[in-house]
């Protein structure tokens, strides 16, 4: 059987991606990703002159998906490379679509977990997922505004600690201070906020706020693709430099 290992590679750090990912970026033949995945990539493991990058564009989840499949159908030793966890928003779950829809049968596809952008923010900033905790995309390229809505509502009237990944884009500029008015339904204005962008990269910075200082616009404006939000729950506490919840819940 012909690989295809879908690999995390963390958020960015070199420390922060594991081993085995290290050896299989390593061992392969032929890496398959996104170009700023790739560029990620290079930075943790460089290749050599025998093994091939084959870039794309970030929208083209389905087809990098195929080419990869098609690339190990040819014999070839393929890795795909996702940041993070490759199997949250990202490759593991458009490999195994395209598996499900048929077709590779000599093909055997395996996932290598990474760090996620959620497990990195939240450890900078202390314990802020200390207990149960919500993990939504606001992105809505792939589903509608109306269910990402819905599921936050849902999780912040349960009381779940948010964790936001793909908060605000230039494209939707004014949906992230949507989702915090949802969110503010449900959560008192001194909940602590944390605010991680390009964790475990040169840029990094981690900031912790209240929600009601979240939701004044200069700061909503200072949020992007490269932050992951944690709104606390009921129960999460500010710290001097951080934010923990407690693994207990009052009864
Ligand atoms: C398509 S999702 C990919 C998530 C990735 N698979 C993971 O497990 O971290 C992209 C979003 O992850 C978050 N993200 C990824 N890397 C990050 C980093 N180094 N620092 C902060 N947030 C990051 C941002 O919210 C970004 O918009």
């Amino acid at each position: 059987m012909s690989p295809v290992a879908v690999v995390g590679l963390g958020p960015g750090a070199a420390d922060l991606c594991t081993p085995e990912v290290r050896r299989l970026l390593s061992d392969a033949t032929d890496w398959v990703g996104y170009d700023t995945y790739l560029d990620l990539a290079v930075g943790i493991v460089a290749p050599g002159p025998e093994q091939t990058l084959h870039r794309s564009d970030n929208r083209e989840e389905a087809a990098r998906a195929r080419a990869a499949l098609d690339l190990a159908a040819d014999g070839r030793d393929v890795v795909v490379v996702s940041s993070g966890d490759p199997g949250i928003f990202a490759m593991a779950a458009a490999v195994m679509e395209q598996l499900y829809e048929g077709g590779w049968p000599d093909v055997e596809v395996t996932v290598h977990p990474g760090v996620s952008a959620a497990q990195a923010t939240a450890a900078r900033a202390g314990a802020p997922l200390g207990h149960d905790f919500c993990v939504v995309s606001l992105s809505d390229n792939l589903k509608p505004w109306s269910i990402i809505e819905r599921r936050l509502d849902a999780a912040a009237s349960a009381d779940f600690v948010l964790a936001l990944y793909n908060p605000r884009s230039r494209a939707r500029p004014d949906q992230f201070l949507r989702a915090l008015e949802v969110i503010a339904a449900h959560r008192g204005d001194e909940t602590p906020v944390v605010l991680g962008r390009d964790v475990g990269r040169p840029d990094e910075s981690v900031r912790i706020l209240t929600l009601r200082q979240l939701r004044q616009a200069d700061e909503a404006e200072q949020v992007d693709m490269r932050t992951t939000v944690i709104v606390g729950s009921s129960t999460t506490r500010l710290l001097r430099d951080g934010a923990y919840t407690p693994r207990s819940y009052p009864a």
